[in-house]
């Protein structure tokens, strides 16, 4: 899909990748840019940047009526919804099972609920046009999860889950579903440092948005801005045990490291 003309709604969009991608949206034509964000201030901020196409919405995604809500303005004000980039994301305190209900829960809904609701609120205006592309941020955690956190990895596992499962059950009905999957990016989210995810180089959120574009263009289903993650996946599909055994490596190193 080309992104000329195009309704674009982006969460997360106040910073990071989805601001990244909310200004690429804009620059490559798209007719309107909904920057939705919890924190409605810098979303305020980004949708100013862009001017007059832009609309800033707070909504937080992990409550269903907050989307429905986003959805409704994003009509109101553009009379359709294109694209949906359901992006906005958390990474909590890192540890393992032992971590608090509270912060699984809330992973649980941005990472994986949120994506349900969103396409629940907008798959039946695109059905009937029969055209729509609907992108979830999960992380190269999603697929090959990472040893700092448990439930990110997790959760981001079911972010992958639910865009693939949309793919399935809607591809065939002119949906356009894509999953992108980055290892470190630079952002808020890695400003105390990037962890395991940094081994293959930190990203700028701008060449993020190359990697989606293009992968938009080409209605490919994942979006690897970092290419080795593709190797990585290829090894973990062939041999599980050995991957296993390398990712116990690298679990030990973490825990040694934090002492
Ligand atoms: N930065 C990385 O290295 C990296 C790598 C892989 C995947 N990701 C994923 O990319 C996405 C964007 O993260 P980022 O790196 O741009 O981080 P970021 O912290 O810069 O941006 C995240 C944005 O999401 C918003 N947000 C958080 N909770 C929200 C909620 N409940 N409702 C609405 N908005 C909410 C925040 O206010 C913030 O503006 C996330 O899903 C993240 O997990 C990031």
């Amino acid at each position: 899909m080309e992104i000329r003309n195009k309704v674009a709604v982006v969460t997360g969009g106040a910073s990071g990748i989805g601001a990244g991608m909310a200004e690429r949206f804009a620059r490559e034509g798209a007719a309107g840019v909904v920057v939705a964000d919890v924190n409605l201030e810098r979303a305020q901020g980004v949708a100013a940047a862009i001017g007059e196409r832009a609309l800033a919405v707070r909504c937080d995604v992990s409550r269903e009526t907050d989307i429905q809500a986003l959805v409704r303005q994003a009509r109101e004000r553009f009379g359709r919804i294109d694209i949906y980039f359901s992006n906005a994301g958390i990474l909590g305190r890192m540890g393992g099972i032992e971590l608090e209900d509270a912060l699984w829960d809330s992973m649980w809904k941005i990472h994986g609920m949120a994506h349900v609701w969103a396409a629940r609120a907008v798959f039946p205006e695109m059905l009937e046009r029969g055209e729509g592309y609907f992108v979830v941020t999960a992380s190269a955690a999603g697929l090959l999860n990472i040893v700092e956190s448990a439930p990110y990895g997790v959760t981001k596992h079911a972010a992958v889950a639910v865009a693939e499962w949309l793919r399935i059950a809607y591809g065939r009905k002119g949906i356009r579903v894509s999953c992108l999957c980055p290892q470190s990016v630079q952002t808020d989210m890695t400003r105390d440092g990037t962890g395991s995810a940094g081994v293959d180089g930190v990203l700028t959120p701008d060449q993020v948005a190359d990697v989606v574009v293009q992968t938009m263009r080409e209605e490919r289903f994942l979006a690897l801005p970092h290419p080795e993650v593709a190797k990585y996946f290829q090894a973990k599909g062939s041999d599980y045990d050995r991957w296993l055994g390398g990712m116990q490596k690298l679990y030990a190193q973490h825990m040694e490291r934090k002492g």
